[in-house]
């Protein structure tokens, strides 16, 4: 999608880091917007900064585990603006832990989020997108831990890949179908956000009765909150996304000096070794596996 300007794009989890940062680089670029967020005052709060800079928006409170409140954002984006353009799957949640320690509250939150979020979007936007036959464009908000495993991060690790193996096979379905429909993923490495905080947005029935006392638990926590506030500023991880919506590029990758670390994990994959286990404090120096 070369031309932007005057075009609608909605971006899910808008109220905080990367989606709050893709809404303003996109409506600088002259979009207009539907943005959706579980949390109505951060959501507020960033359609006033928006509204104030010029820019037409619309906002929903959404959570986008429920997919009929998804329907609803999309109905609303519809009947307000007529057509949809660009869609950022973007909502998502840090969910960590070993696969057999994490609750069943544990990952029906992340998946819930992190992948019907995404499905959802999918769903409910895809269809009216092509019908327009106008050109458009999908990015799927993924993560570097959707192309590298790192430990201690089961769910959100799960999640990720799916969003990257989903979107892959979704660019593939677009380009058989012949549509003017593009797509991206997104998978950075750490970014200054709100992420490490995720736990202010759990749903109640959703949170654990008691917290995990497994010290390599707390570790992990802390080490993914110093990494997310030393990451880089969400508004450069925007601009990538808005060059490759125009440049029509699939992977958006912003973090090169990861690249080491996948071509590791790629190479000892087909070569059938085993992966390489690190402290998390290695990690840190080889590649900021977020
Ligand atoms: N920050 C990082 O280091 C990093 C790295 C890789 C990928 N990501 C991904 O980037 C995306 C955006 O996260 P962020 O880092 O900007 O975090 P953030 O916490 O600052 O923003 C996420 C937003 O999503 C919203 N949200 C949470 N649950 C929701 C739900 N059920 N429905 C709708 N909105 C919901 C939150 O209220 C928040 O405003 C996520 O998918 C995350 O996994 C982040």
């Amino acid at each position: 999608m070369d031309e932007l300007a005057g075009k609608v794009a909605v971006i899910t989890g808008a109220g905080s880091g990367l989606g709050r940062a893709l809404a303003h680089r996109l409506g600088s670029a002259g979009m207009r917007l539907v943005l959706a967020d579980i949390d109505s005052s951060r959501l507020n709060d960033v359609g006033g900064e928006l509204d104030d800079a010029g820019v037409q928006v619309a906002t929903l409170v959404t959570d986008v585990s429920k997919r009929s409140q998804v329907e609803g954002l999309a109905d609303l984006a519809y009947e307000q603006f007529g057509a949809v353009n660009v869609l950022c799957n973007n909502a998502g949640v840090a969910v960590v832990g070993s696969a057999w320690e994490c609750t069943d509250a544990d990952w029906a939150w992340a998946m819930g989020v992190n992948l019907w979020g995404v499905i959802h979007g999918l769903q409910a936007f895809v269809p009216r997108m092509l019908a327009a036959g106008e050109p458009g464009h999908i990015v799927n908000t993924a993560s570097a831990a959707g192309i590298l495993a790192p430990p201690l991060s089961s769910p959100y690790v799960a999640t990720k890949h799916a969003v990257v193996g989903m979107t892959e096979s979704l660019f593939h379905d677009l380009a058989l179908r012949q549509s003017k429909l593009g797509c991206s993923v997104l998978a950075p490495g750490f970014v200054k956000t709100q992420i490490a905080a995720s736990e202010s947005v759990r749903p109640d029935e959703l949170k654990n009765p008691v917290p995990s006392s497994d010290p390599l638990m707390a570790e992990v926590g802390k080490y993914y909150a110093d990494e997310v506030a030393r990451g880089l500023p969400a508004e450069a991880v925007a601009d990538a996304v808005h060059e490759a919506i125009v440049e029509g590029r699939f992977y958006i990758f912003t973090h090169p000096e990861m690249t080491p670390a996948f071509e590791d994990r790629f190479s000892r994959m087909v070569a059938g070794k085993n992966p390489k286990t690190r402290p998390l404090a290695a990690s840190r120096d080889d590649g900021k596996s977020s």
